[in-house]
């Protein structure tokens, strides 16, 4: 018996005691990066469909626009799901017996939209728009991604609010020119000479020495080439609350 009550036991009971409200605090810490972690975002999470739907094929093989089937994403808030009719452009004559099309055919026939699952979803008190991102040079893969190369969309950005304020706040760091908003493989120039041509092929700058002059601002040339665009698409910074909660 004495063996169990030695003195340091007194240290192990108090210890044990730390332990437990330590581990009280490590759950609420734990419970708050949980909250910001890909667990609770479903960042790289595949999600059921309704069909098969596969970017791969259809962006990457078949090499269809974005604008095809997304065909809101210029103009709206919302990009939207494309209706049966557009899958059936295609799918009236080819792959027209494939068992993973049925529900395309069905949902056709029944005149009744396939109920896609949204794999981005803001919270309702958010506003989002896509036209304006479009319209600034803000491109689709910095978003959503290469989906040219998932099978099933997932999700890559959390959407939290630190997310879209990090861009208000620097938009210099990802923006593209407007031409290559839907070109899922572009890159932001590397080198100085890289920016150089890219601002010339795109019509941004006249000739090499007005380019040289547009990149001035920084030493960076992705940042430089960021800043030039900022300034050629009229960019703003916004981040009063009221851009994205009204
Ligand atoms: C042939 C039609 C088609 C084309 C072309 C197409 N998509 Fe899609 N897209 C869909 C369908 C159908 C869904 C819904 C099923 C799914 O999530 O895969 C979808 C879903 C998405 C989603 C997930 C949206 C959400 O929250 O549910 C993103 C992001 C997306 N597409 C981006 C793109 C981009 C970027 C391009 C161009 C590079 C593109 N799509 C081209 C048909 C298309
Ligand atoms: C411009 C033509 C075109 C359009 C529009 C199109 N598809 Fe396809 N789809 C194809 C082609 C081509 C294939 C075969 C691709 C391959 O296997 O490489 C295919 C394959 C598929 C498959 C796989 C079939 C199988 O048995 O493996 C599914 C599912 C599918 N498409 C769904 C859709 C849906 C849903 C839409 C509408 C949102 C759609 N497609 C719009 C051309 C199109
Ligand atoms: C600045 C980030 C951003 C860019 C750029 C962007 N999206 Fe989105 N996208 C979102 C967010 C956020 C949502 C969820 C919106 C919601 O729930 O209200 C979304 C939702 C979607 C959806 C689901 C349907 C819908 O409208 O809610 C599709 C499809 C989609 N985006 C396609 C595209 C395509 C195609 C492009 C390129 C032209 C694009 N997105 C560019 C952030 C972006
Ligand atoms: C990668 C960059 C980027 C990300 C990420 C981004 N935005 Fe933006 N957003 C922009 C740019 C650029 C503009 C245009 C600013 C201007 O010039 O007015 C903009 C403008 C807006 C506007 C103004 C629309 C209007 O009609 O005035 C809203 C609302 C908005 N963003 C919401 C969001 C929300 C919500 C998120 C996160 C879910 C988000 N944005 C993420 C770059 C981004
Ligand atoms: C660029 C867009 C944008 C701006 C600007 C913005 N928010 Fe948000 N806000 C979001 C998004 C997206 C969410 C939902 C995701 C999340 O909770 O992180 C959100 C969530 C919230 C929430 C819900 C609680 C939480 O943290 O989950 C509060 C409160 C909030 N915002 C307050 C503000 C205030 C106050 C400002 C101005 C100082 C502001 N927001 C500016 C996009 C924005």
């Amino acid at each position: 018996m004495n063996a169990l009550f030695k003195p340091w036991s007194n240290t192990l009971a108090r210890l044990s005691l730390a332990a437990v409200a330590l581990g009280a605090v490590g759950t609420l810490g734990g419970m708050m990066l949980y909250v910001r972690s890909p667990l609770f975002t479903q960042v790289g999470d595949p999600i059921e469909q309704p069909v098969q739907f596969d970017h791969r094929h259809h962006v990457a093989e078949v090499g269809i626009d974005c604008r095809y089937c997304h065909t809101q994403v210029e103009k709206a808030a919302s990009a939207g799901y494309p209706p049966t009719a557009i899958c059936m452009n295609c799918h009236e004559q080819i792959w027209n017996k494939s068992p993973k099309l049925a529900p395309v055919r069905e949902a056709f026939f029944s005149n009744t939209p396939i109920q896609w699952e949204k794999v981005y979803k803001l919270p309702h008190y958010v506003f989002f728009n896509h036209s304006i991102h479009v319209a600034k040079g803000v491109g689709c893969a910095t978003c959503h991604g290469r989906v040219d190369t998932m099978a099933a969309v997932e999700k890559y950005s959390s959407l939290t609010m630190g997310w879209c304020l990090e861009c208000h706040r620097n938009p210099e760091n990802y923006l593209r020119p407007k031409e290559e908003v839907f070109n899922l493989k572009w890159e932001s120039p590397k080198t100085k000479d890289a920016a150089v041509k890219e601002l010339m092929s795109h019509g941004i700058a006249k000739d090499a020495a007005d380019a040289q002059q547009k990149l001035a601002l920084n030493s960076d040339p992705k940042i430089a080439f960021g800043l030039a665009l900022k300034d050629v698409n009229g960019v703003h910074t916004r981040q009063s609350c009221s851009t994205c909660h009204r």
